[in-house]
């Protein structure tokens, strides 16, 4: 059975006192019914990925809880004169388990090529982090009926550089760019095919990493929503940007899954 997650992603959002709150309640949350509490039961978990510079304040505050942190993005550079870069084994150094690589709006609006993104995709996995690679389409490439040329230039990126092998280990979130930050959710549905195309095509690879790689959705998931798009048998829990800033949405999501 393949891993299930809950991942939030804050995005340029937080405070001190404002992480504080919501990590308090989310750790509360999840601990109550946290799938780690039942038996050994480790098919889910639940995280968040904050901006870097919090990450001191997440290490110590969910350190002996039941959710899990981890980064944003790293620089896809290891070490050097790179003012302003965050390297994958710093981040790896605050306990993170995990480092969101490719997110749209690091594709759109600064610039992340493919080859960035197998470079940050490659350190990530140095520093022992499991990548969560986002790949997704816009809604022009949707509307073009590229939406599957779009999602694999993206994975092959990794796979020319990394082989099929490299996917192990790599959590993967189909985030259809038309549907973040937007109220406007893929349906449950439409989310599925993409899903499962993912999955069709990461068999060719290898059946075995295909089985057991999660994919998560993205764009606009809600307490609201959740329950309908973890029902589809590919879609391997959420990545989750606004709601998981107000903790009973994100415990909602949460409980969903
Ligand atoms: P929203 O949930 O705000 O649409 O953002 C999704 C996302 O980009 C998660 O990485």
């Amino acid at each position: 059975m393949r891993k299930r997650f809950v991942i939030g992603n804050w995005k340029l959002n937080g405070g001190l006192a404002a992480n504080a709150a919501l990590l308090d309640k989310i750790n509360l949350g999840v601990g109550i019914n946290a799938g780690k509490t039942e038996a050994g039961d480790q098919s889910k978990s639940c995280g968040v990925c904050v901006p870097s510079i919090y990450l001191a304040q997440v290490q110590h505050q969910l350190a002996d809880g039941f959710v899990d942190w981890g980064a944003q993005d790293v620089s896809r550079f290891a070490a050097g004169a790179y003012t302003g870069e965050v390297s994958a084994k710093m981040t790896a150094e605050f306990g993170c388990r995990y480092t969101i690589v490719g997110h749209s709006e690091r594709r759109a609006v600064f610039g992340d090529s493919d080859a960035a993104v197998a470079e940050k995709f490659g350190n990530a996995k140095n520093a022992g982090l499991a990548p969560i690679l986002c790949v997704g389409e816009t809604l022009e490439e949707r509307i073009a009926g590229r939406t599957e040329i779009i999602i694999m230039r993206q994975l092959r990126a990794i796979t020319d550089k990394f082989g099929g092998a490299g996917l192990d280990g790599v959590i993967l979130a189909y985030e259809p760019v038309w549907a973040i930050g937007t109220g406007k959710t893929a349906t449950p549905a439409e989310a599925e095919a993409v899903h499962a195309f993912l999955r069709a095509e990461i068999s060719k690879f290898d059946l075995e990493i295909a089985a057991n790689i999660p994919i998560l959705y993205g764009g606009s998931v809600k307490k609201s929503n959740a329950t309908e798009l973890f029902a589809m048998p590919n879609i391997d829990g959420g990545l989750i940007g606004g709601a998981s800033l107000v903790a009973e949405e994100f415990l909602g999501i949460w409980h969903a899954l």
